[in-house]
C-alpha cells in the first residue's frame, strides 16, 4: 500500500475499513473474545467491551491508562533522528530479511511490536512494496500513547494501536513477521500471535551503538559498558535462531542533530545534567550505530 494524503476524518474512517477487512484480528484486551468495528468508531467485543477509533484511526486498547518514560520529545527526536537517514542501512537490511521470505503474492502481515512513532514499519513497508506483486498489512502496536499518535498522524497506511506487549490485542496466529527493533520482548505472546511459519525479526543493541553518547553520559558507571550475550541468549530459548545480521557503521552528525540524539535513547534518563550539557558543548561529528538483527521462527 503506497503513502497518500488523508485528511482526519477519513484516518478513522480508512482504519475502520481495514479492520473491517481483515477479520478476527484483533482480540479483547479484557476478556479475550473477538472484536469489531461499529459504525466506522468503535471498536466493540462480544462481550461488550468497548474502545473507541480515534480521529486520527488509531485504537487505544490498553485496560488502564499509563505514564511511560517514553514521552513526546523521545519520539519527536526519535522522529528527527530517524528523518536524517540514521537507521536508513538497518531498514534496509531488515526488508532484506523479509523479502527472502515473501514467496507467494498473498497479503502478509507485519506487526511493529514496540513500534514508538512508527518510521521503522512505514519505510520498510515503503520499501517492500516497491515491488508491485508485494502485499503487506502493517500494524504497530505500543503502549505510549505519545508514539501511537504520532505515528497514526503521519502514516496511514498502517493500523496502530496503544496496547502491551504483554498482553497484545491481537488473536491468536496472526502475524507473517513481528518486528521488535530497540524495544522490550514478550516471547510467550510473540508465539501465541505469530503464523506456525512466521518470522521474528528483532533488533538489539551490539555493544558499540552509540558508543560516543553511552562513554560520555555514563562515564565510570556500570552503564559505560554493555553486552548483548543474555538477550541473545534469551532469544534462542524462545526461537529457532536462524541468522543474526551485524550492522555497524558511524554517521556523521550534523550539529542541530545532536541534541534530538541524546533526548531520543533512554541512555539519556540516568544521565546528570552536567553530562548532557557537556555532550551538547562538545561538539560530536559522528556516532556509531552497532545493532544486531536475530531473525528467529517457531521451530
Ligand atoms: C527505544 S523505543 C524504540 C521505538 C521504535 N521501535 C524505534 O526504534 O524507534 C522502545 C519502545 O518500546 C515501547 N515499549 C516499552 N514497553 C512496552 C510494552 N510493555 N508494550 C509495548 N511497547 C512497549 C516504548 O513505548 C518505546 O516506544
Amino acid at each position: 500500500m503506497g503513502r497518500f494524503f488523508v485528511s482526519e476524518n477519513g484516518k478513522r474512517a480508512l482504519s475502520a475499513s481495514l479492520i473491517s477487512q481483515n477479520d478476527n484480528l484483533f482480540r479483547c484486551p479484557i476478556c479475550s473474545n473477538s472484536m469489531k468495528v461499529i459504525e466506522l468508531k468503535r471498536f466493540v467485543c462480544s462481550s461488550n467491551h468497548c474502545f473507541d477509533l480515534s480521529k486520527s484511526g488509531y485504537v487505544n486498547l490498553l485496560t488502564h491508562p499509563l505514564k511511560t518514560k517514553y514521552d513526546k520529545v523521545m519520539f519527536d527526536s526519535r522522529r528527527i533522528i530517524f528523518d536524517s537517514g540514521v537507521f536508513a542501512p538497518l531498514d534496509i537490511a531488515i526488508s532484506n530479511v523479509i523479502i527472502e521470505t515473501l514467496k507467494s503474492d498473498d497479503c502478509k502481515k507485519m506487526l511493529d511490536a514496540g513500534c514508538g512513532e512508527g518510521s521503522h514499519l512505514s519505510k520498510i513497508l515503503s520499501y517492500l512494496t516497491q515491488d508491485p506483486y508485494i502485499r503487506l498489512l502493517g500494524m504497530g502496536v505500543d503502549i505510549s500513547k505519545e508514539g501511537i499518535v504520532l505515528a497514526s498522524k503521519q502514516y496511514s497506511e498502517s493500523l496502530w494501536s496503544v496496547g502491551d506487549i504483554a498482553n497484545l490485542p491481537f488473536a491468536n496466529n496472526q502475524f507473517d513477521f513481528i518486528i521488535n527493533i530497540l524495544s522490550p520482548s514478550n516471547y510467550d505472546e510473540f508465539r501465541r500471535v505469530l503464523t506456525d511459519d512466521g518470522l521474528v525479526v528483532k533488533v538489539i543493541p551490539g555493544s558499540d551503538y552509540l558508543q560516543e553518547l553511552r562513554s560520555l553520559l555514563h562515564r565510570n558507571t556500570d552503564k559505560s559498558v554493555y553486552s548483548n550475550e543474555s538477550t541473545i541468549g534469551l532469544f534462542r530459548r524462545n526461537f529457532t535462531l536462524v541468522n543474526i545480521e551485524k550492522i555497524r557503521y558511524k554517521f556523521s552528525l550534523e550539529s542541530p542533530l545532536i541534541e534530538p540524539l541524546i533526548n531520543m535513547t533512554p541512555l539519556s534518563w540516568s544521565a546528570t545534567k552536567e553530562s548532557v550539557n557537556e555532550v551538547l558543548g562538545m561538539g560530536l561529528k559522528n556516532i556509531t550505530i552497532d545493532l544486531a538483527i536475530l531473525v528467529g521462527t517457531k521451530e
